[in-house]
């Protein structure tokens, strides 16, 4: 009932301003309004991924909920983990509006946002009153746009959040923070993870917990730059790959005049770039590390061809703006019958299982 009420909404917030819309979206979760997921899980969705273990594979990617409002609403609604952020030590209130575009015909969003959100102390405050609940929160961390060291703001995000996250995720792709990506730069990278590691095994020394650290790439990282930043991340020892996030390219949309906008284009003509970076870097790591498979996912067929291109954990966004939250129930029923179809005991059984042929097509094809 309660899921049907809200497919009737969408309508309506198609005819608000795609910000506006997020706010009532948010808002919504807060109050409890969202489809209840389904508990428990099917036991062939369980994966481990860096020693945790997630009930299913699917999130919802970071840029929904970057102040962390509502991680209790995304578990409900029968994610398998929820990740707040990008966050910034400093509130930041982002680029000029209007900064989110949608491109209806071709399912996709474009958005230049720039990082808004209310700093650490506030997704903190938050994530501290929730924190008994339990359940993987991962916490993404950003710089601010004017840090001289950016560098140490990822590490100020880590001591900050270290005993609320679950996981980390070091966000170096955001294509609306000027200079950002340079961070991609082997050398930069070195110092970058470095830095993070270091704080990180400061942490334990102290007597807490191993927190996992996934570090977010672009998609637009060129073919031949693509094995001397994954030799980096192996060399830091990153405990997870998320590829990716959005994208300056305007490969297949049709919509010219919506595709001028300036910003990150992500959805469905995200789609085949992004999965055949997730294969290049899955064969790339000889398979090693795990890979959270982002872009473009809005279908359950999607979901499955991004595990079958190498990603252990999925995580989407536009799909969720195009179809709505039941779109996660749709896509784990589609898992658990693909596991139970061709006899696996778990759907990470899958992973890769198409890498080749996925690495195989041309990037910008
Ligand atoms: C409005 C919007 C805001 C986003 N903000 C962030 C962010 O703060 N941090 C981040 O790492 N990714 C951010 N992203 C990127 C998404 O997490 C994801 O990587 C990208 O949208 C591709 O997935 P999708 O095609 O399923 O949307 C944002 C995306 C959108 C559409």
């Amino acid at each position: 009932m309660l899921s049907q009420l809200l497919e009737l909404a969408r309508p309506a917030l198609f005819a608000l301003d795609p910000e506006r819309a997020h706010t009532l979206t948010i808002q919504a979760l807060e109050k409890g309004l969202y489809p209840r997921g389904q508990q428990p899980d099917d036991p062939r969705l369980g994966v481990t991924v860096a020693g945790l273990r997630f009930p299913n594979p699917v999130g919802i990617a970071a840029g929904f909920d970057k102040d962390a409002r509502v991680p209790d609403a995304i578990l409900g609604m029968g994610c398998g983990f929820a990740e707040i952020g990008t966050v910034t030590p400093l509130p930041q209130s982002g680029n000029p509006k209007p900064r989110i575009f949608r491109l209806i015909r071709d399912r996709a969003v474009i958005n230049r946002l720039g990082f808004n959100n209310e700093g650490h102390v506030a997704a903190l405050q938050r994530l501290l009153a929730r924190k008994s609940r339990g359940g993987i929160v991962g916490v993404n961390i950003g710089a601010n746009k004017d840090a001289t060291d950016r560098p140490a703001d990822y590490v100020t995000g880590l001591d900050t959040f270290y005993d609320v996250a679950t996981y980390f995720a070091v966000n170096i792709s955001s294509p609306n923070t000027p200079g950002l990506r340079d961070l991609q730069a082997p050398a930069a990278l070195d110092e970058l993870l470095s830095r993070v590691m270091a704080a990180r095994e400061r942490q334990i020394a102290g007597g807490r917990p191993n927190r996992p650290i996934v570090v977010k790439i672009a998609p637009d990282i060129a073919e031949e730059d693509i094995a001397p930043i994954v030799e980096r991340l192996v060399a830091h020892k990153a405990d997870a790959i998320a590829v990716s996030n959005t994208t300056l390219a305007r490969n297949r949309i049709t919509d010219t005049d919506g595709g001028k906008e300036i910003g990150g284009l992500s959805g469905r003509p995200l789609f085949h770039r992004s999965t055949a970076m997730l294969a290049r870097i899955h064969l790339a790591t000889n398979k090693a590390i795990p890979l959270i498979g982002i872009g473009g996912i809005d279908s359950p067929e999607t979901a499955f061809a991004k595990i079958e291109a190498g990603a252990t954990l999925i995580q989407l966004y536009t799909g969720l703006v195009y179809e709505g939250g039941g779109l996660i129930e749709r896509i784990k029923a589609h898992l658990a019958g693909a596991a139970r179809a061709k006899g696996l005991s778990s759907i990470a059984e899958a992973t890769g299982r198409r890498a080749e042929e996925w690495a195989a097509r041309p990037l910008d094809g």
